[in-house]
């Protein structure tokens, strides 16, 4: 079992690194990932994994334990309501000031469902866009999860959670047990590794952000501080969109809160 040394240990190790928070009652999920971990890197269990952090740690050891405490639960157009304000409202709206293009961020994008599913609908509903004119840049801690984005290779499983078969069998191929992205919707996507704590320094602004269903790990201040980054990422008259779980006590100054059908999103003054 792990003792309350390797507990705190880890604990404080994930939080400074990641901004996740692991409370008291998470012992069972940190000692059952990092065993996994620990005998995936050929160690005999969490106790080896425990001394190595402590007298050998690395960085890619570092990224490899905050990666085994991450949750990358996702799936395509989950939600479906901020798909729908994309489609009816806020896309329309972007598009009709700022004729030239349209950047999109999907920070904390795990293993892609989300940027993919906005690239989906670029694609069925705005064809100018896709071609060319909109960016989307996809993000997650993970480099894992970032990898698998990029190769665009999901399991039926997967595509069965949140995608219609016509949309399936219009943007993807099936090679194998896989389906695989094609065409234009892979094109416009740019996936990158990238800590939400880390300065965001040459980032560009973007007229949409999704971060969605990631600050719920975070404890208050981290997630103000997130915040404050997220709204000084956005193009004036951009639109942040939250997990629905995710409503901010207090808000950062320069956004209003703005509601389209049942989507809830964050608007830049
Ligand atoms: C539950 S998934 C949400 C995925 C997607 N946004 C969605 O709503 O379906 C949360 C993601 O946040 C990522 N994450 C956690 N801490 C992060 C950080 N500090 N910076 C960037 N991504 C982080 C995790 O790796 C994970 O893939």
């Amino acid at each position: 079992m792990i003792s309350a040394e390797q507990f705190r240990f880890f604990v404080d190790l994930v939080k400074s690194t990641s901004g996740i928070s692991l409370s008291r009652g998470k012992e069972y999920l940190i000692e059952s990932r990092l065993n996994e971990l620990a005998r995936s890197l050929g160690m005999r269990g969490l106790d080896e994994l425990y001394r190595k952090a402590k007298t050998h740690m690395t960085s890619s050891l570092k990224e490899e334990i905050v990666e085994a405490m991450t949750t990358n639960e996702t799936y395509f157009f989950r939600d479906i309501h901020p798909f729908e304000a994309l489609k009816k409202h806020v896309i329309p709206e972007i598009s009709a000031q700022k004729k030239d293009k349209l950047d999109i961020w999907s920070a904390a994008c795990s293993t892609g469902q989300e940027p993919y599913s906005i690239a989906i609908l670029l694609a069925e509903h705005f064809p100018a866009l896709i071609n060319g004119r909109a960016k989307i840049l996809a993000t997650d801690i993970s480099k894992k999860a970032v990898k698998k984005g990029a190769e665009g290779r999901f399991t039926q499983v997967e595509v069965n959670r949140g995608l219609p078969v016509t949309i399936l069998v219009k943007y993807f191929k099936q090679q194998g047990a896989f389906w695989i992205v094609d065409g234009k919707p892979k094109k416009i996507i740019n996936f990158r590794q990238m800590n939400l704590l880390s300065p965001m320094v040459g980032l560009a602004h973007f007229d949409i952000i999704f971060c969605r269903y990631v600050l719920i790990y975070f404890d208050q201040e981290t997630k103000k501080q997130i915040l404050q980054k997220l709204v000084k990422s956005l193009n004036p008259g951009g639109y942040l969109f939250l997990g629905a779980t995710e409503t901010p006590m207090t808000l950062p100054p320069g956004i209003k809160k703005q509601k389209f059908g049942r989507a809830i999103c964050w608007k830049k003054t």
